[in-house]
């Protein structure tokens, strides 16, 4: 396990209008997706666009460490992949890092193959669940060598010689999950079936399709999706360009809203409709977003976002649009506490098992951070104080969590009172340019030295 012991912080303080034009990094999920894909595909993928954050990077270790060859050439990732089924057994653990993302799909990538692969990662990935995973790979016929309690890493997979397709109903709102189970599917003989009564974002379906598997999806009457897919078909290396993370760009997104005389653009964000909830929900709440250029690119709904700060208000966010903006509660929170009145998060029950426990890290940090606030178990209110007055003043824990961090530092931009963060480190898993990005906005966010244990 590589792990800094030295947290580095950080601190944000009350700015002027944001403004400029900026392109965020590479989608996070499917950059993931675009690694493990390619490098298990026959022939070459070509990809552009891929976020270089940890995380990512991390999967593209595994992969190599599995058998494919990945290269970075002139900012292109050239990818030459196995061929599907014919994953090599590694040498070594593979190390995750931070990355749920990374660590959970490639469980279920080979959790099939009749092989042993041991998964580690570091403090905040080690504290989360895999049951989630390892109960259909169970299902599938992997033996689970070692876990810690309650199936945390460190964990050891071997597969089956021959693994048992299954039809698996997903428990939670996970596409980490579903996902899991359909890389599974990839190496078993016969239809794997995943069924999916609530959606969650859909780049394994799309994208394993475009890489050539036979797969369908049907909706059935009450809404619930089913996923077939044939096992053991032919993947090809494909061309792929990721867009602009929407996750990432929630960031300034939001900084532009609630930092008075900001006028910002944001360029080229995937717009797939199961990644939309915040922008919808920032637009209920009357934030000035414009969606212009909208296009088509590589599949996907892309466009560019254009910001004006704006004066919002406070809204219910049901429940039921939780999947579709499930990454950007902890930047909502810091919106609706500039917002006028009361704005109500419902059914974020899956907040407590991400790289932190979002809900409780949000609502302590907002109230050492003078905004009133009411967790529950699954829902979080928080009352806005329009204008900042009196807010900030405080440092947030972030726990080992890249978007609690952004998320505080974008609050300081803000409120009355500087903010600080514990720690800036994990930025680095899902966003590397988000200091230099925000600085020529006009954010005043300063990185403060290591502190030294
Ligand atoms: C992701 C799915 C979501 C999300 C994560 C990325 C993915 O996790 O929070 O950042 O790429 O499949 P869950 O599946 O745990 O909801």
């Amino acid at each position: 396990m590589t792990e800094n012991p030295h947290p580095r912080p950080a601190i944000s303080r009350k700015s002027a209008g944001l403004t400029g034009s900026l392109r965020v990094p590479g989608d996070k999920s499917i950059s993931h997706r675009a690694l493990l894909f390619g490098g298990l595909a026959a022939g070459e993928s070509r990809i552009t666009g891929l976020l270089e954050g940890e995380d990512v990077l991390r999967t593209g270790d595994a992969m190599r460490a599995m058998g494919a060859n990945i290269r970075r050439d002139n900012g292109m990732w050239i990818v030459q992949g196995t061929g599907n089924g014919c994953l090599l057994e590694p040498t070594k653990e593979l190390d995750f890092g931070n990355a749920g993302t990374g660590s959970r799909l490639t469980m279920g990538l080979v959790g099939t193959y009749d092989m042993k692969t041991r998964f580690v990662g570091d403090a905040s990935l080690s504290k989360r669940p895999m049951a989630r995973v390892l109960d259909p790979l169970r299902e599938m016929g992997t033996q689970v060598v070692e876990a810690q309690p309650g199936d945390r890493l460190p964990i050891t997979l071997h597969g089956p010689r021959h693994a048992t397709p299954i039809t698996y109903r997903v428990p939670m709102a996970s596409a980490q999950v579903k996902s899991a189970v359909l890389l599974a599917g990839l190496n078993v003989a016969g239809i794997t079936t995943v069924i999916e009564p609530v959606m969650t974002r859909d780049h394994t379906e799309k994208m394993l399709a475009g890489f050539g598997a036979t797969l369908e999806v049907e909706t059935d009457a009450d809404g619930v999706r089913h996923i077939r897919l044939e096992g053991q078909g032919r993947l090809e290396g494909q061309t792929l360009d990721v867009p602009g993370d929407p996750s990432s760009a929630a960031f300034p997104l939001v900084a532009a809203l609630i930092v008075p005389d900001s006028d910002v653009v944001i360029e080229n964000v995937l717009l797939n409709p199961t990644r939309t909830g915040l922008i919808l929900t920032l637009q209920e709440m009357g934030g000035d977003i414009e969606l212009l250029n909208r296009r088509s690119a590589g599949g996907e709904d892309v466009a560019d976002l254009r910001i004006r700060s704006s004066e919002l208000k406070g809204v219910e966010v049901p429940a039921d649009r939780a999947p579709s903006m499930i990454d950007e509660y902890p930047v909502l929170a810091v919106a609706a506490s500039f917002a006028e009145g009361e704005t109500r998060m419902l059914g974020l029950e899956e907040l407590r098992v991400k790289e932190s426990d979002r809900l409780s890290a949000v609502a302590d940090g907002l109230k050492a951070n003078g905004v009133e606030c009411t967790e529950g178990h699954d829902f979080l209110v928080v009352t806005g104080t329009p204008g900042g007055k009196g807010l900030g003043g405080a440092t947030a824990a972030t726990h080992l969590d890249h978007r609690i961090a952004m998320s505080f530092l974008v609050m300081g931009l803000a409120a009355e009172k500087p903010v600080s963060v514990d720690d800036e480190r994990m930025i680095a898993t899902s966003f590397p340019e988000f200091h230099p990005l925000m600085s020529a906005l006009g954010a005043r966010i300063e990185v403060l030295e290591e502190k030294q244990p």
